[in-house]
């Protein structure tokens, strides 16, 4: 009897307290009611940050929410330079690279002063969530604002380096291997017109995909990423191997982060001393990677990744990032797409080693 009294207790008790959260609840949801998103795109520039944006912007028009575009990323935020966007502002533009909104590196934004200012003109301009397109030290930049104004922020991964946790592929990336993989294919002529070797460096400050799948992919004989330290002994050797098995010419991709502890001229300086019979050139792609109209898969990637960022945003959900996972549009916590990635390159390293005999 005595249970059945806690029993009927627990119930009286309980039915009016989900009554009210469910309440709450839809309260929170009528008065946060999206009606104002604002696209900004932040850190270096990746082919398919338009085709990003321009999707974006006509999902906000297919939901019949408002869009606005913040120029020079977090900067023009702080600067007030936000502009409403409609469909048409959009035309022409998934073909093109770079970003039509700019992008910078904001020092201010890195300050708590800086994301109050940028804070200030969102609600100036009722703006009620923000969408970010970078790399990681962008979403570092959305997850302190979000965290410290209680504002939403979604990240969608755009950067040629494809070194952000939680997607299999960055927007630009794909664009930049073919940039590459061209690139090294017309050194690769004049190299072994001259029987020459030549070192190629690749962009990749901490990530060596570009580097790997770039330099399988153009046959590379050397590959030099961060994440392995082969060490300029090992290569040396490998070189000379490659020598004596009648290769007459070489071209070894560098990562520009690689660990050899040795920049790309004093690598190249230290192989025409160890290797005599080989001419050494070296050639620093740079910012050719960087740009150049987004290949297809990078439009598609792109604007899958700017609907779903709209809708996840519809959906309710913050702090995270839409990313891609075995070809499905997937959502991760925000801090978990800052964390280092777990996959690791064994596979594509072995491929490069059995191909490059
Ligand atoms: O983050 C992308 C990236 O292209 C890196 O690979 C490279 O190290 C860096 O940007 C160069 O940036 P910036 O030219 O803007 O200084």
């Amino acid at each position: 009897m005595k249970s059945l009294n806690l029993l009927t207790e627990n119930v009286i008790v309980f039915l009016p307290i989900r009554l009210l959260r469910s309440i709450t609840i839809d309260l929170i949801l009528m008065t946060h009611k999206i009606e104002n998103i604002a696209v900004l795109t932040s850190g270096g520039d990746a082919p398919g940050m338009n085709a990003a944006i321009r999707a974006v912007v006509r999902a906000c028009s297919y939901y019949e929410v408002n869009c606005y575009g913040v120029y020079k990323g977090y900067e023009g935020l702080i600067d007030n330079e936000i502009e409403q966007l409609n469909a048409r502002s959009v035309r022409n533009i998934i073909n093109k690279g770079g970003t039509f909104l700019k992008s910078a590196r904001s020092k201010e934004f890195r300050t708590e002063e800086g994301r109050k200012k940028a804070y200030e003109n969102l609600i100036k301009n009722q703006i009620d969530a923000l969408i970010v397109i970078g790399g990681d030290g962008s979403f570092t930049g959305a997850l302190k604002l979000s965290e410290e104004f209680n504002f939403p922020v979604i990240g969608i991964p755009g950067t040629i380096d494809n070194d952000i946790n939680g997607t299999d592929y960055t927007i630009g990336y794909d664009t930049a291997l073919n940039t590459v993989v061209e690139a090294i294919d017309k050194i690769r002529d004049t190299a072994s017109s001259h029987n020459r070797l030549f070192l190629i460096e690749v962009m990749g400050r901490d990530a060596g995909d570009i580097a790997l799948n770039a330099g399988i992919g153009a046959g590379a004989e050397e590959i030099l990423i961060p994440e392995e330290n082969m060490g300029v002994d090992r290569l040396i050797d490998s070189l000379k191997k490659s020598k004596h098995t009648g290769k007459t010419s070489s071209i070894i991709v560098v990562a520009e982060g690689d660990k050899s502890g040795k920049n790309i001229f004093e690598l190249g300086e230290y192989v025409e001393e160890h290797l005599e019979d080989y001419e050494v050139r070296v050639s620093v792609l740079g910012h050719i990677q960087r740009g150049g109209p987004p290949s297809c898969y990078d439009r598609v990637l792109a604007s899958k990744l700017g609907v779903g960022a709209v809708e996840a945003l519809l959906d309710g959900k913050d702090k995270i990032m839409v990313g891609i996972v075995h070809k499905k549009v997937t959502i991760v916590p925000l801090t978990d797409s800052l964390e280092k990635r777990k996959q690791k390159h064994d596979q594509l390293i072995k491929v490069a080693d059995i191909t490059s005999v």
